[in-house]
């Protein structure tokens, strides 16, 4: 594990954001940009699909949007390959995984060691991988949610950083709860990748995520932090 040394500098952070589809959370990310309550300057948006939303979002932005399809690659390891090359241009403090659907490779995620993260729509550890609200609804959970961590090269098992959690309510199907955890998914990713740039998060050299210097045994929880 690489340790990383909390930022310090007022710069904006330089950001690069992944996609593969609507880019709701890019767009969390641009108006916390815009509006000065994300010291961030994203640099580029990258997509493996050309049809993804997201692009459209980050042009309107005047954010640098670059399409590089994981089609025709013959390994994972190739596609990674070009993708940290790309990536190398424009030189992230913070490459932000916001609806990325491929499995990183372990040479790409410890390149990026540290200082990557990815949202997912569970409260890990539970339901990792796909289709997550609907295997809550099964599992006849009554409070579902996201968690935003570091990435290892365990899927979507790396250090959690902050969880939000919501209600799992009567009559839900698959998409409205969906709809209930991506609203919370749009206030802790900003909240995360802000105390990032802030360089009051970081990831020790021990593997777990120290804010404001203390070590995180457990994940924030929103309502803690907005109650
Ligand atoms: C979100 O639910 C995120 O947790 C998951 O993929 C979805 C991306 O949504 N990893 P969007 O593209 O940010 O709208």
């Amino acid at each position: 594990m690489i340790h990383e040394t909390p930022r310090s500098s007022t710069a904006p952070l330089p950001v690069a954001v992944l996609i593969s589809g609507s880019g709701s959370n890019l767009q969390a990310l641009i108006d916390g940009q815009l509006d000065g309550t994300l010291p961030i300057r994203i640099r580029v948006v990258v997509s493996n699909r050309a049809d993804a939303f997201g692009l459209e979002r980050a042009e309107r932005a005047g954010i640098p949007g670059r399409v590089l399809s994981h089609k025709g690659y013959a390994s994972r390891e190739d596609y990674d390959a070009d993708l940290a090359t790309l990536l190398d241009e424009y030189q992230p403090g913070l490459v932000v995984l916001a609806g990325f659907m491929r499995i990183l490779t372990p040479d790409f995620v410890i390149r990026h060691a540290g200082r990557m993260f990815n949202i997912h729509p569970s409260l890990l550890p539970k339901f990792p991988g796909l289709h997550t609200h609907q295997r809550a609804l099964e599992a006849g959970e009554q409070e579902h949610g996201a968690t935003v961590h570091f990435v290892t090269d365990e899927l979507d098992g790396g250090p959690a950083v902050i969880q939000a959690r919501v209600p799992v309510l009567p009559g839900d199907d698959a998409e409205r709860l969906a709809a209930r955890v991506l609203a919370r998914e749009h206030v802790i990713y900003p909240l995360a990748v802000r105390w990032f740039a802030e360089g009051r998060l970081a990831l020790g050299a021990d593997g777990c995520p120290r804010l404001d210097g203390r070590v995180l045994d457990a994940p924030v929880q929103l309502d803690d932090v907005i109650s």
